[in-house]
């Protein structure tokens, strides 16, 4: 028997304006499109923002269902949304935050594990990381340099 060990190094940032310029502006676009979620359940207002490697910046925000697990996360209708309208596109980082209308959202709030599935896929189609950068409200942000260190031992094609 012998141990593995897995890590990931991610990079915390005390405020949005330690952040480069283009990762502040798609924190600034994923704020935007927090508050056009459709959150009446939760309250809890997610948005997410892309960058792809043809300039486009591509948006997304949760879409709750009054039948629970029908609605989805701001994370996967931003990336399906890529994938459907900009297939050949890679995307190089997603901001995503997130506010609520009952507690204040001081944590940076990362990525469910079904969204990490999901970007993990797009990551091993581009064979090219995705950088996330994920906050709350207010507070610290976090950086993964790619997807694959929030989602280590991924399932992904190479096993069918
Ligand atoms: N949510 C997201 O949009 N992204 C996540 O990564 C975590 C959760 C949404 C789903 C639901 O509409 C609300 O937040 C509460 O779970």
């Amino acid at each position: 028997m012998k141990e593995v060990k897995v890590m990931a190094i991610l990079q915390v940032f005390d405020h949005l304006d330690e952040l480069p310029t283009e990762a502040k502006h798609l924190m600034a676009e994923a704020i935007k499109a927090s508050e056009q979620a459709y959150a009446p359940y939760s309250k809890f207002r997610v948005g997410a923002a892309l960058s792809l490697d043809n300039g486009q910046i591509v948006v997304g925000n949760n879409q709750e269902n009054a039948a629970y697990p029908s609605g989805l996360c701001a994370e996967r209708v931003a990336i399906f949304h890529a994938g459907a309208n900009y297939p050949k596109a890679k995307v190089r980082a997603i901001a995503v935050t997130a506010s609520s209308d009952t507690t204040i959202v001081d944590k940076p709030v990362p990525p469910c594990g079904a969204c990490r599935q999901s970007i993990a896929e797009y990551e091993q189609k581009q064979d090219a990381p995705i950088a996330i950068y994920f906050m709350g409200e207010t507070g610290k942000i976090v950086k993964a340099s790619s997807l694959s260190d929030l989602l280590p031992l991924v399932f992904d094609s190479s096993y069918l």
